[in-house]
Formats: C-alpha cells, structure tokens, sequence
C-alpha cells in the first residue's frame, strides 16, 4: 500500500450530480477530518463556463447537503483554495492543453494524478486517449518505486453496455494504461456493511461451516429504492435496471457473500475467488426472471413514450460449485419500491423433524442490513412465557451498527477515494469479475427478448409476479407485498 503523498485530484464530469453529492462531500470529510494530510489539489473539467472561484463556491450547497460534517466555511475555504476549472468540450485537444498548463503552472503536487472520469462512458476511452496524447497519463506510472509518481483513472460504471461492448471498452483501454492503473469503481462496495460481510465470515468461526448447501436453504438480497429515474432518464433507458444495479452492485454483494475464503486480502487473492464464483452463476430454471416497470416510467423526461426498460427487476440465480449447487439465490432491485432497503437474507434449513407439533416454527435466518440500519440480526425460536403448553416464537439477537459506532461512519466514496490514491485496490472490480457478470447478464437479456415488462403500481415491491417465483418454491421474500397474497397470480 502506497503512503499517502501529495496528488492532483483531476475530475471529468465535475460539475454533475455525482460530484456535487459523493466526490465533493467525501473529498470534504476527508479534509474536515484530517484523513488527508498532504497537500492535494482539484482540478474539475466540464463544458458549463466557470472561473475557478465560481467553481470553488459551486459546492457549499452541496457541502451543506450531503456531506456528514457540518459546513464550516473557513475549512472549506482552506481547502478549496486549491480547486482550479477547466471549461472544456472532452474531446478536444485544447482541454488537455489547459490541463497540462495548469498542472505545470500549479506546481508543487502536480505529479501524482488521480482522475476520475464521472462522464458519459461512451467518452472514457476518448478522454483516456487524450490524456495519454498529450502525456498527461503516462502508462506505466504505478508509483512502483516510493520516489516515481503515480497515475490512476477511477472508472464509474457502466463498464460497456454489454459483454462485448465491456471487451472492447477494456482492450481500448488496456492499450493506453496497465491495468494496476484501472480503478473500476462500484460504490457499494466502498459501504462499511459490505466490507463487513467478508469480515463476518472469515473473522468468526461459527458461520463458515453453515455456509453451504448443507444449511443454507436460499439465500435473498433486496435492493430497493422509493424514488424514481428523476433527471436521469436518458441514462437509464440505455441500462435499465438489470444494467443499472444487478450487473454491478448486487453481483457484488453476491460474490462478496459466497465466494470461498481468499488466501489473503490482497486485491487479487480477492478479485479471484470472487470471480470463480460469478463465473459459476446461472439462471435457476424455467421462469427464474420478472422485469418490471414502474406506472408513468414513460412520461418521464427523456424517457421513451413507448420504452420496455425495466425499472425492476428480479431473478432466481444459482452457484453451479460444491458449495451451493441447488441453492436458489433471489435478488431484486427496483426503483419506486416500498421502501429504501439494501438486505441480504440467509435463510438456513427447516429443522428435520418438529417435535413442537403445535407450533409453526420459522427457519433460522440471518438478516444482514446495509441500508436503511446496518447490522446483523440472527433469529431464532424460543418459547414464550406461558402457563401452560408451550407457545414458541422467532426473535431476533441484534448487532446494529450505530448503537455500537455511533452515527457518523465514513461514507462509501470517502474510502474509496482514500484507497485509489494509496493504490489499494482491494474494494474495486477486477476487469474478469465485470466480463464474467455481463455474461450472465447476457443470459438474462436474453429472456428479455421474450417478454415486455410488467407494469406495476408505485410504492409498493413491484409486480407480483416476482412474489410467485418464490411462492412456487414455498417461500417468500423477507419483505413480502401482502396485496400479492391475493392477487390472482
Ligand atoms: C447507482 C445507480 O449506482 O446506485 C442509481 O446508478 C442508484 O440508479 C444508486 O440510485 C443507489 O445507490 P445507494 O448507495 O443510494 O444505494
């Protein structure tokens, strides 16, 4: 791991939403609570027309909204001091003319680079051939030795728009930088619960031997969200939901909570079990996907009046390894959903026989929460005072997050900015763990072709249909939609 030394934080697509609401604020928090303590400087690359002043005050709002500090304006001050702005179309020689200029002219911290490309992907090669043009990006430069700098290009999703697209995306790619420069970001996995899973697994003893077909009867992880596309209509009709959230962050999750244990935490032992089992997922039989799409998704700003893209989406997966074979995994995400929930739900086997004979006794299962509380819960039957037969019931034994932390947990992109300027890239994806997800991603696409999404109503879990996977199966998601129940499906 790199020691943290001077940089240049340089950000393509730097006056958008993601830099007003995640890169910005981090970059603040890690300043407000001295996680940076060398001299770093921003310099942000858009087409709008600002001063570098103009730039330097285009995020207090933002500061003030989304970032876990308060707003203390002599701190931010200090710090965006040293925010500079090019105005500048990405394809055009005379931005990485200014680019180089400035980066000159500033002189001091101009020779680690950190760029972050928060733009439409169709312009990541062409801005990483651009950079590398006019020697802004030099290939090769990995910081090797402590006294040779470092360039680094944090990649945000999508990573190509299928597995072909992704192929050529990354040879595109490839040829310009070394792959040890290629920090492909997927915040989810920068979240403090989601670097627990790993922890909750390979640091306690008692979980690793049920880990597995043996006593795992299914496993369900839930991503849902209570707002809809808003301003981003024209992104997601080209992604969709499958593309969205399922392509990256649910697979992540999946493969974080059911890969084997890694000889070590270096971003390759990790990278590899990871892959081994994205490669090993299939489609769990006949009707293993619903696709839905939230009523008045076509009436939003840059939507297609008639578009078929899926708001939801939920699939019945399956680990074709030792470990999990015949172990359904069932995922959902979706916009406009009930509630804001990111969840995983390790449901272990009936008990073999049921002596309690008049008690319906609920299957063991532990709830781990990422959102909107983070922490684990364990439940399991116990009997309720009576004073006569027994009456037995589920509870839950808790770990929550908060109660033991406090409020205030570094957000994900505070760490994740953190680690790519130390060159730790342990929580970024692989290029093969995003090759082999678009395959199943293709497999998925492919049942598309078969039938439109369903229309379903806003705040509620989305089409039915996803309720009767399960319930042919005998079970149910952990937050099940009781007007399904009876609905004729
Ligand atoms: C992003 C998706 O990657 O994740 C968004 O593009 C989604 O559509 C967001 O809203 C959800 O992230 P979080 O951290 O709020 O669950």
């Amino acid at each position: 791991m790199d020691i943290l030394k001077p940089f240049t934080f340089i950000i393509f697509g730097s006056t958008g939403d993601l830099a007003i609401r995640k890169l910005i604020p981090a970059l603040y928090n890690l300043y407000f609570e001295k996680k940076i303590e060398v001299p770093f400087k921003v310099i942000g690359i858009s087409r709008k027309e600002l001063t570098h002043e103009q730039y330097r005050d285009y995020f207090i709002e933002g500061i003030k909204d989304f970032s876990r500090n308060n707003y203390e304006a002599e701190r931010y001050k200090e710090m965006a001091g040293s925010f500079y702005y090019i105005s500048g179309a990405l394809q055009e020689d005379k931005t990485y003319q200014a680019l180089s200029k400035l980066l000159i002219e500033n002189g001091g911290n101009e020779q680690n680079r950190l760029f972050y490309l928060a733009i439409n992907p169709a312009f990541f090669p062409i801005v990483v051939k651009n950079l590398t043009n006019h020697h802004i990006l030099i290939k090769g430069a990995i910081g090797a030795q402590s006294s040779e700098p470092w360039h680094r290009v944090v990649i945000e999703k999508p990573f190509g728009s299928n597995l072909q697209s992704a192929r050529i995306l990354n040879n595109q790619l490839s040829e310009l930088i070394e792959d040890a420069q290629m920090f492909r970001i997927d915040h989810y996995l920068g979240k403090e619960a989601v670097q627990n899973f790993m922890v909750l697994r390979f640091a306690n003893g008692i979980f690793e031997p049920l880990w597995n077909n043996k006593y795992v009867d299914h496993i369900q992880i839930t991503v849902s969200e209570t707002m809809g596309v808003g301003k981003r209509g024209a992104y997601y009709e080209n992604a969709g939901a499958t593309k969205d959230m399922l392509q990256n962050h649910i697979l992540q999750l999946l493969s974080l909570l059911t890969m084997e244990p890694p000889i070590d935490f270096d971003a390759d032992s990790v990278a590899t079990e990871k892959v081994k089992v994205i490669r090993a997922l299939n489609l769990f039989g006949e009707d293993s996907i619903v696709r839905g799409q939230y009523e008045g998704y076509r009436q939003e700003a840059d939507v297609n009046i008639e578009s078929i893209i899926e708001t939801f989406v939920a699939a019945k997966l399956e680990i074709n390894n030792w470990r999990w074979a015949g172990v359904p995994i069932y995922v959902r995400t979706g916009k406009y959903l009930t509630d804001k929930v990111t969840e995983v739900i390790v449901q272990f086997n009936e008990i073999p026989y049921n002596v309690y004979k008049n008690n319906n006794l609920a299957s063991n299962k532990l709830v781990i929460s990422i959102e909107p509380e983070t922490g684990f819960s364990m439940q399991f039957n116990i009997k309720v005072p009576t004073k006569e037969g027994i009456e037995i019931k589920p509870v839950e034994m808790n770990f929550c997050h908060e109660c033991e932390f406090g409020k205030n947990t570094p957000e994900a992109y505070e760490r994740l900015i953190i680690d790519a300027v130390r060159g730790e890239a342990s929580l970024f994806t692989s290029w093969k763990e995003i090759e082999y997800s678009w395959m199943i991603i293709e497999s998925i696409m492919q049942e598309y072709k078969k039938k439109a999404p369903i229309i379903y109503t806003k705040r509620t879990w989305g089409p039915c249909e996803s309720q009767k996977v399960l319930k042919k199966d005998g079970r149910e998601w952990y937050h099940a939609d009781l007007r399904c129940d009876n609905a004729n499906i």
